[in-house]
């Protein structure tokens, strides 16, 4: 593996690498943690650099003042919309997907949107207890990403996905632990010292011997998984310009019930 830096903390991601283990922690409390373009690419840059720095063993996922992410920022949403593979989220979502090294992640708080379907990418999952998930795409006259419409009835079986996926209400730790979404569900107030520790203990393991296994189980997958997420990316784009995404967008920050009801 080439000899590479990871990038610096950067204003809303920190970065930092201890014991084999390459903390990114979504630090924008202040929006939720709401990703923004600039945190995408920061993210992906991140992601990069740990899938060639032979000091990373493992990649952990969390967030800073009890939230793990409200998932996209809607201001981007409605500003910069998304358009296709080369958009930056896309960008980051082809390294989530292709990271030979394990991912973990400590879910706390709300995760919504993207903060839920980023986990159907990562090895290991644990959650606060108090932790509210919840997939608003469709009530955001959305539909779902990162390769979730395959993803979830895999997992949980299509009656259970398209719960979570069409009918979009939050759900509890609990209920992700039992469809299998969460390995297990913890203290709020430890989840990211319990992750850390597992991480830790992944990192001390043969490196190749991990990233080995890790393919071997997505391996069979890849194909659909990338072709649902191109499939994805196009309805998704198409999606984000409607006019049912923009009433979604325009309620949410007048704080406001959105209005459906005109359209067809
Ligand atoms: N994009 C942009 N800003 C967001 C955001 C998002 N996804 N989520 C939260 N924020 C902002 C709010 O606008 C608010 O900003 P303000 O203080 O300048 O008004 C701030 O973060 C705090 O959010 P608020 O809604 O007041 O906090 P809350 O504790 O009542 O609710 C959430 C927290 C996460 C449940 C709620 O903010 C939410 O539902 N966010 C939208 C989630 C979403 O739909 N994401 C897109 C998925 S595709």
């Amino acid at each position: 593996m080439a000899d590479v830096d990871l990038p610096a903390s950067s204003e809303h991601l920190l970065v930092e690498l201890e014991a084999g283990v390459c903390t990114l922690t979504f630090d924008r409390p202040r929006k939720k943690n709401a990703f923004t373009i600039a945190m995408y690419e920061a993210m992906t840059a991140a992601f990069r650099a740990a899938r060639q720095h032979p000091g990373v063993r493992v990649v952990l996922l969390r967030g800073n003042g009890g939230v793990f992410t409200a998932g996209n920022d809607l201001q981007d949403f409605m500003q910069s919309p998304p358009t296709g593979v080369d958009s930056p989220v896309a960008q980051l979502l082809a390294e989530l997907e292709a990271c030979e090294k394990p991912l973990v992640a400590a879910v706390t708080g709300p995760a919504i949107g993207i903060g839920v379907t980023c986990l159907l990418h990562c090895d290991l999952v644990y959650a606060g207890a108090g932790a509210r998930l919840h997939l608003p795409f469709v009530d955001l006259g959305l539909c779902p990403e990162a390769g979730s419409s395959y993803l979830l009835p895999r997992l949980m079986g299509p009656q259970r996905a398209a719960e979570l996926l069409l009918l979009g209400e939050p759900f509890s730790a609990e209920t992700a632990e039992r469809y299998g979404l969460v390995n297990a569900v913890v203290a709020d107030d430890e989840v990211h010292a319990h992750a850390h520790a597992v991480a830790v203990k992944l990192a001390q393991k043969p490196a190749a011997a991990v990233r080995a296994s890790k393919q071997l189980m997505r391996a069979r997958t890849r194909d659909d998984l990338r072709e649902a997420m191109h499939a994805e990316y196009e309805v998704f784009a198409r999606r984000l310009r409607s006019p049912e995404a923009m009433e979604a967008f325009q309620a949410f920050f007048e704080r406001r019930p959105p209005d459906f009801s005109k359209f067809d």
